[in-house]
């Protein structure tokens, strides 16, 4: 039981922070320096807490949130032991402080900025031994000398086909691998999509709040897009069909119905038969971007539409590793019917060919070996856990600055703000002291009314980070 186990720490609270979240950073210092190492028993509760001077719930409690960060594991009747297969948190370096920042979906962040992304996953636990063997395996299999010409603009057929599993596990979705065309990343998934049903002068109708890099491939690529205001239940289905009755051009709609990007809503099932239903009046294809799917927290899981449709409703399904892993692996996919599938890879190979073989095949691999779905699992436990944790800070720093829905998944708060306080203020606040944060003006169409919020992502940031990131806003709040 790790009872004559000693661990000598000091626990110091930093500012407000509570006593359980002190003691959980002052152990992940510990294992990070190489004083606790993997396996290490620790003390158990009773006898931590007499040590310290803590109360006993205070230890129960870090334990409970290490425990849920990957850094440790209980073995029942054994005691506590620091995980064999820890959470790769190495701090990156840092330069010297910022001289300022811009934010932006797309751009990274200055060196030496802390970043609260609008949803990154964290990198540093991508599995990459397991990567790295994959894609060499890949290269020196005897596929890849018979194989690894051009080919198919659709992808690699080992990947379509473990896709076609994958997604048929995991979200119920019935998709042939000829249904499937892998892109790079779901971007070109919306351009490809866009380009599938654009003639000059078509509409395509948007969430408003919604995914500005949506906007810009669906402008890329010939269409005009349209605003529907987005409430607390996700897309407004009755104005999205007073438009259809008034804009002749109107032929697609795009959403993001599992986790509205940015506000986080998700569609209930009356309005997704409502939005199907005036789909098919309308005879509007439906855009489906379905980018977290796999980080869902609470509740039961939620069928895309994709997985309910039937042939009278085309629907394209749009879907990315870039959460699931990171958003430098370029990979996403697209199910569609197939005379716009046709016409999407018909595209994609005057534009980009065909994909990456190698990497295809080596995620093909990953997929098949179940090392995705084991990653998802551990990813989905940090991520929780760091979703519960900027939420209770939020709560304990900031409840009279304004308020937020816990969502119930993906990788984001978005935190709306008190009449009278700018979001942009307090970002350009933020960036002048090395945070980066994203004001809600960053994803309006209608820029002269900016949705005074933040979408504030918490999974890339470990506890320590998060801390950071929240003292720096705590600072730069703006006066008034
Ligand atoms: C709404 C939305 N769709 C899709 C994506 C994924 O894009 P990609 O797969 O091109 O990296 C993101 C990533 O941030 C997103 O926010």
């Amino acid at each position: 039981m790790g009872k004559g186990t000693v661990l000598a720490i000091e626990v110091k609270p930093e500012g407000r922070e509570p006593v359980f979240l002190a003691l959980v950073r002052t152990i992940i210092n510990e294992i990070e320096r190489g004083r606790l190492k993997p396996g290490a028993p620790l003390p158990g509760t009773r006898a931590l807490s007499k040590n310290l001077k803590l109360n006993r719930n205070t230890v129960d409690a870090a334990y409970h949130e290490l425990a849920m960060q990957g850094w440790l594991v209980t073995q029942p009747s054994r005691g506590t032991f620091v995980a064999m297969d820890l959470p790769d948190m190495a701090m990156p370096p840092r330069a010297s402080p910022p001289q300022g920042v811009v934010t932006g979906l797309a751009r990274p962040a200055a060196p030496g900025i802390l970043r609260l992304s609008d949803g990154y996953p964290d990198v540093r636990l991508v599995p990459t031994t397991a990567f790295g063997q994959a894609i060499r395996r890949a290269l020196n299999s005897a596929a890849f000398v018979s194989g690894s010409a051009y080919g198919d603009p659709r992808g690699n057929a080992a990947l379509r086909d473990a896709l076609s599993h994958y997604l048929r596990d995991e979200r119920g979705l019935t998709a042939a691998a000829a249904d499937i065309m892998v892109t790079r990343g779901s971007q070109m998934g919306l351009f490809l999509a866009a380009s599938a049903v654009a003639e000059p002068g078509i509409a395509i109708a948007v969430e408003s709040p919604g995914y500005p890099l949506a906007w810009a491939a669906f402008r890329a690529a010939g269409a005009d897009v349209v605003g529907v205001p987005v409430d607390a239940h996700g897309i407004d289905v009755n104005l999205l069909e007073t438009l259809a009755q008034t804009n002749a051009s109107l032929r697609a709609v795009y959403v993001t119905p599992h986790h509205q990007y940015p506000t986080t809503a998700t569609l209930g099932a009356a309005r997704r038969m409502r939005l199907m239903d005036v789909a098919r009046r309308y005879g509007l294809l439906i855009i489906e971007d379905d980018y977290d799917n796999e980080y869902r927290f609470d509740g039961r899981p939620i069928l895309p539409l994709a997985a309910r449709t039937d042939e009278d409703l085309p629907i394209i399904y749009l879907g990315s590793l870039s959460k699931l892993l990171a958003p430098g692996i370029r990979l996403g996919y697209a199910v569609a019917p197939p005379q716009i599938l046709l016409r999407m890879a018909d595209r994609r190979e005057a534009l980009d060919r065909q994909g990456d073989w190698p990497l295809e095949h080596a995620l093909a691999d990953l997929l098949a070996d179940g090392t995705i779905k084991r990653h998802a699992r551990k990813a989905r436990r940090i991520y929780h856990a760091r979703r519960d944790q900027m939420a209770r800070m939020l709560e304990e720093r900031f409840s009279d600055d304004g308020e937020f829905t816990l969502p119930a998944g993906g990788l984001a708060i978005w935190w709306r703000l008190r009449r009278g306080l700018s979001a942009e203020t307090w970002a350009a606040n933020a960036a002048r002291l090395g945070l980066s944060v994203m004001p809600g003006l960053q994803f309006v169409l209608d820029t002269a009314n900016p949705a005074e919020a933040f979408r504030l992502g918490f999974a890339s940031l470990d506890n320590r980070e998060m801390l950071r990131a929240m003292d720096i806003l705590s600072r730069a709040k703006p006066v008034g």
